[in-house]
């Protein structure tokens, strides 16, 4: 037993030493240092089913189109936000000022509807689509129905076709490098650009 142990230790050093692991992994460690230069924002997407209202944080977000105005968003499939979506088939964003501190953050981006209500006490309003819309340190808010969607593994990105905005303030955006450097927030591990730390 104990030379099964000693060579099954010997084996896991080498396989490390050779970055062996990261490869029978898919190098998804050794692709992230390159992958950690895309720039993001951050942003809460909203959605709801009947009185059920819920938001998470993202930061994959992007605008994919002008005319007409769309944007996609790419949520993990785990989260009640997702369900809401799927059934709904509408959601809302505001986009984060950098004045947003981390226990806000905490609240939409790292604990789940399913557990408590996210909107008890918070500044908001319902959208044209009934979603509703945090205007809480809320630089604008904009609300789309889903045209399409796509499987992207452990998340689905949303197309969503922009049905009303509003600029709410005219405070600086978050990015997610703000939130990294100067914040010093981090991420889940639902969020795609979790890093393990
Ligand atoms: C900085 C940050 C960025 C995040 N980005 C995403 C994202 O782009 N997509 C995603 O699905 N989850 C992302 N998350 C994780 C969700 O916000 C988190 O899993 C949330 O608790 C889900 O809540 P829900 O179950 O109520 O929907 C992020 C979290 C943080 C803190």
């Amino acid at each position: 037993m104990e030379t099964l142990i000693f060579l099954f230790v010997l084996v896991y050093n080498k396989c490390r030493q050779f970055g062996l692991l990261t490869i029978l992994r898919g190098c998804d460690y050794m692709f992230q240092e390159a992958l950690d230069k895309i720039s993001y924002g951050l942003y809460i997407v909203t959605s709801r089913d009947s009185e059920k209202l819920n938001g998470q944080i993202v930061d994959a977000l992007m605008q994919t189109a002008a005319i007409p105005p769309a944007v996609s968003i790419s949520i993990n499939k785990n989260n009640l936000t997702h369900e809401l979506i799927m059934k709904s088939k509408v959601f809302g964003v505001t986009v984060l000022s950098e004045e947003t501190p981390m226990i806000f953050i905490g609240r939409f981006g790292f604990k789940s509807g399913r557990d408590i209500d996210k909107f008890e006490g918070i500044n908001y309003e319902i959208g044209k689509t009934g979603t509703p819309l945090v205007l809480e340190y809320a630089v604008s808010v904009f609300e789309a129905e889903v045209v399409d969607y796509v499987d992207s593994f452990t998340h689905t990105i949303f197309v969503g076709k922009i049905v009303d905005t509003k600029v709410v303030s005219d405070k600086r955006p978050m990015t997610y490098l703000y939130y990294r450097e100067v914040v010093k927030g981090k991420s889940p591990k639902n969020a795609p650009t979790y890093k393990g730390k």
